[in-house]
């Protein structure tokens, strides 16, 4: 069974844990057969191949675990999503490993792959949270509204966006870290106008007005230690046309929404580089 499962970008601006977009590309492969041992290859970008410690592994022996099934399984993952960039790449792994596994049992019940993907979604980032797996699932933008019961509202949003890849890494977990337990109740409000105002225009297809609406006060200000440069690259995205710019999941990777979207990537880029980072970009559409 072959599978592929592709980027995503969690949060969203406002959408702490809550908003998460499916894109195009890139996207991992993932293809598993039932064994009687455990072997997992891996090409392309690195990760492990110890079944305890690669997501989709983990993912996969989960879902055999909850159908009660008593095997195990060759997986070879060709990883087309940068880990540790910010574009949900051990979501996808993880989704990926969960997603194979049920194919082959004919399991379509979501909230079974879900649980299953979470489990190793948890081994990468230390805690489970699914604004990465769900909108891989889901395909389009997605809002979690519950994912136990896994309740999601969907919207088929039509847009294309620039997604610049720096070279710096940003751990999710120390990400995850720095955030309070806390926040001001103005940063709640301002959130949630900008966050509510996000969906309509979605909706809406007011994709200028979206730009304009991805701010965030519950995360960014206290993971301004870890993406110093952030700023900057901001500035030069909106001199440069953007509409709006923001960062991808905990980081490091910067998506923005403009008309000319390769112009927003080359400004961005040229901004990365001043900071003595290299940076890549590329377009997608959602996927
Ligand atoms: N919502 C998560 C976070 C996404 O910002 O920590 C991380 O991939």
């Amino acid at each position: 069974m072959r599978v592929s499962v592709p980027a995503t970008i969690a949060n969203f601006g406002p959408g702490f844990d809550v908003f998460g977009l499916c894109l195009e590309k890139p996207r991992d492969f993932i293809r598993v057969k039932l064994s009687d041992e455990i072997e997992v290859k891996v090409e392309g970008y690195k990760v492990p191949e110890e079944p305890d410690k690669n997501v989709a592994s983990v993912s996969a022996l989960s879902l055999l675990r909850q159908a009660g099934v008593e095997s195990g399984f060759k997986m070879k993952i060709k990883k087309g999503i940068r880990p540790k960039s910010g574009l949900g790449s051990s979501g996808a792994s993880a989704l990926g490993g969960a997603l194979a596994v049920a194919r082959l049992l004919d399991i379509d019940d979501k909230e079974i792959i879900l649980r299953a993907a979470l489990e190793g979604e948890k081994v990468a980032s230390g805690s489970p949270h699914g604004d990465n797996i769900v909108p891989a699932l889901f395909g389009g933008f997605v809002v979690l509204k519950s994912l136990f019961p896994l309740e999601v509202f969907k919207i088929d949003a039509k847009l294309k966006l620039v997604v610049i890849l720096p070279e710096v890494e940003v751990s999710t977990k120390r990400a995850r870290e720095v955030l309070p337990k806390h926040v001001p109740l103005s940063d709640a409000v301002r959130n949630l106008a900008l966050a509510s105002s996000l969906v309509l225009a979605l909706e809406n297809g007011d994709i200028e007005e979206v730009g304009k609406l991805l701010d965030d006060y519950l995360a960014m200000p206290y993971r301004k230690p870890l993406i110093p440069w952030f700023d900057k690259i901001r500035k030069a995205a909106l001199e440069n046309g953007a509409y709006g710019v923001s960062i991808s999941g905990s980081g490091p990777a910067v998506f923005a929404l403009g008309e000319n979207l390769d112009e927003i990537g080359r400004a961005i880029v040229g901004a990365f580089e001043e900071e003595r980072i290299n940076a890549e970009y590329f377009i997608s559409k959602v996927g």
